[in-house]
């Protein structure tokens, strides 16, 4: 790949995505499209390149994108963040004063639907506390690829041994073939819908808690920023926003502080007290 294809290819992600590609990523582009020159009868990824110069939407350009989207996830990933929803914030939420209608929660970039399914196993399994409040799940990512298989509530023996604890796999899981596939009532309190993070926020609507976890780690500074301000705005005062291990507002937005106690979990700071950075 030459300098100028990759630099042609690095800026269309950019703007389709927010995924910040630097030069020392060459070689993600040579393997990841791999499967695309053939899908779409390249010889090789100048051609590809030539067609996408001439188009910058359509199925190529959105296959392009998706190839190059990193959708790795797994049931409870990192177990922390869930033990902190399970014991504290589901809790919180529901003892909030003057609360009323559904709980609405975001997986913002659900991938394969693991991190919405942990959520509404979890609410499942607080039935009791929960009493006849209603728990929203809403899993959203970029890749068509990804949200038809969080779509379907289909994995494989592999996926459900990575996270998944034997009991819960018993409970909310059927055997199909070689695969397994999610309940029909953890699958009802879970939507999943196409939504880019570059996008405005508002026909989501509001949240009570959002999830944006391993996905802020590909965009870069600016990018990251303005997605914080949107998250902001979709929480209420003090509302939660759980992050991936590796991510953090410190250093890009004063909209969000850490919380005093849970490891991972970012209140949103009271409009009064943000200077809006
Ligand atoms: C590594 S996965 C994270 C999955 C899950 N949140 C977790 O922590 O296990 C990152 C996901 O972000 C999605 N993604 C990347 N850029 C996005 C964007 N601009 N808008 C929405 N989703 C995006 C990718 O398609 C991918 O599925």
């Amino acid at each position: 790949m030459t300098p100028a294809e990759f630099e042609f290819l690095s800026g269309f992600i950019r703007a389709r995505s927010g995924i910040s590609l630097a030069d020392d990523k060459i070689y993600l582009f040579q393997s990841r499209l791999v499967p695309v020159l053939s899908r779409h009868q390249f010889s090789d990824i100048a051609a590809l390149v030539r067609s996408l110069r001439l188009s910058t939407s359509g199925p190529l350009a959105d296959d392009v994108v998706d190839a190059m989207t990193t959708n790795e996830t797994l049931f409870f990933r990192d177990r922390l963040p869930f033990d902190h929803f399970a014991n504290r914030l589901l809790p919180g939420l529901l003892a909030r004063p003057g609360r009323s209608g559904a709980i609405r929660i975001w997986s913002a970039a659900a991938s394969t639907g693991q991190e919405a399914y942990s959520l509404a196993m979890l609410c499942a399994e607080a039935r009791g506390a929960l009493g006849g409040t209603r728990v929203e799940i809403l899993g959203t990512d970029l890749s068509p690829a990804a949200l038809a298989r969080a779509e379907s509530g289909r994995y494989t023996q592999f996926e459900v041994q990575r996270g998944l604890p034997i009991g819960m796999l018993a409970k909310y899981f059927t055997k199909d073939g070689d695969d397994w596939v999610i309940s029909p009532t953890i699958r009802a309190m879970v939507k999943f819908r196409s939504f880019n993070l570059l996008d405005s926020f508002s026909p989501l609507g509001r949240f009570d808690l959002i999830f944006c976890r391993n996905v802020l780690i590909y965009f870069d500074i600016d990018v990251k920023r303005m997605i914080f301000a949107k998250l902001a705005e979709a929480l209420p005062d003090d509302g939660a926003l759980v992050l991936g291990s590796a991510e953090t507002v410190i250093g890009i937005t004063d909209q969000f502080t850490l919380h005093p106690e849970l490891r991972g979990i970012y209140i949103k700071t009271r409009a009064s007290q943000s200077g809006r950075r």
